[in-house]
């Protein structure tokens, strides 16, 4: 029967595919940890307090990366290139959305203006790293080293939207609110068309390792598109939508030593 567990264990279980998400989702996060890295390099000095959580998001996402690369090694699998297609962080830059890598390059003091704009990327992109991991940790439990890595990760991200969530609302409270709102609202309807856009790449390439039916290719794409009109419907609302969290300062820390080497 076809189902989002079963279609987990297929790509979990052939080397090839599981090589592919891999890299994916690797890839998809030291990317993340690079960006985060230099937002935490170049906060202007009016948001100072903020670059030590800033670091420590990206150091967790650098983390993560690492993460699924042992996963790859673990099983004697080297990272294979992303296709461009399936490339979610790059396609996001390449609309607009979050701050520009040449902005990043360049060795200049970023703006309040720019911290909101990380901030309200990192809010609708965590929304969207959180789900995923809650749902791959659903569906990995049959493999041990898997189900380890994603509860790490897991744990992760819902703090990464929980730090989100607090600042934003700081933020809004100071002054910010409507650039807020209006970040958020922008950001959260680019994201959903481009999650879909990728969601049916990935899809494509793992169905052509998978060697997947016609008709199996289609139920999974339609189902893509379902979720997709589900967030342009209003879905996409709960990207958006700010709440204190019961987890107050969750990036507070520095990154523990022990986690900086290797696994989890
Ligand atoms: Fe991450
Ligand atoms: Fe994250």
């Amino acid at each position: 029967m076809l189902s989002a567990r079963s279609v987990y264990a297929e790509i979990f279980d052939d080397d090839e595919a599981f090589r592919l998400f891999c890299s994916i989702a690797a890839s998809g996060e030291t990317q993340g940890g690079w960006e985060n890295g230099r937002i935490a390099a170049l906060v202007p000095g009016s948001y100072r307090d903020l670059a030590p959580k800033i670091a420590r998001h990206g150091a967790d996402e650098d983390k993560h990366g690492r993460i699924f690369t042992a996963l790859l090694r673990m099983r004697g699998l080297q990272v294979t290139p992303v296709p461009a297609d399936a490339d979610y962080t790059m396609r996001l830059e390449a609309a607009g959305i979050g701050l520009a890598h040449s902005r990043l390059r360049a060795d200049q003091e970023l703006t309040a203006r720019d911290i909101i704009t990380y901030l309200t990327h990192s809010r609708v992109t965590e929304q969207r790293a959180a789900e995923q991991m809650r749902t791959l940790r659903k569906h990995s439990r049959d493999h041990p080293d898997v189900a380890r890595a994603v509860r790490v990760i897991s744990n992760d991200e819902d703090n990464h939207l929980a730090y989100c969530h607090e600042e934003l609302l700081r933020l809004a409270k100071a002054g910010h609110a409507d650039f807020i709102r209006d970040t958020l609202r922008t950001t959260a309807l680019a994201e959903i068309a481009i999650y879909r856009d990728v969601s049916i790449a990935v899809m494509a390439h793992l169905g052509r390792i998978l060697g997947w039916s016609g008709p199996k290719a289609a139920v999974l794409a339609a189902g893509i598109q379902a979720i997709y009109r589900y967030e342009r419907l209003g879905g996409w609302r709960r990207m958006t939508s700010l709440r204190m969290p019961a987890r107050r300062n969750a990036l507070g820390e520095p990154a523990p030593a022990a986690t900086r080497g290797g696994f989890g």
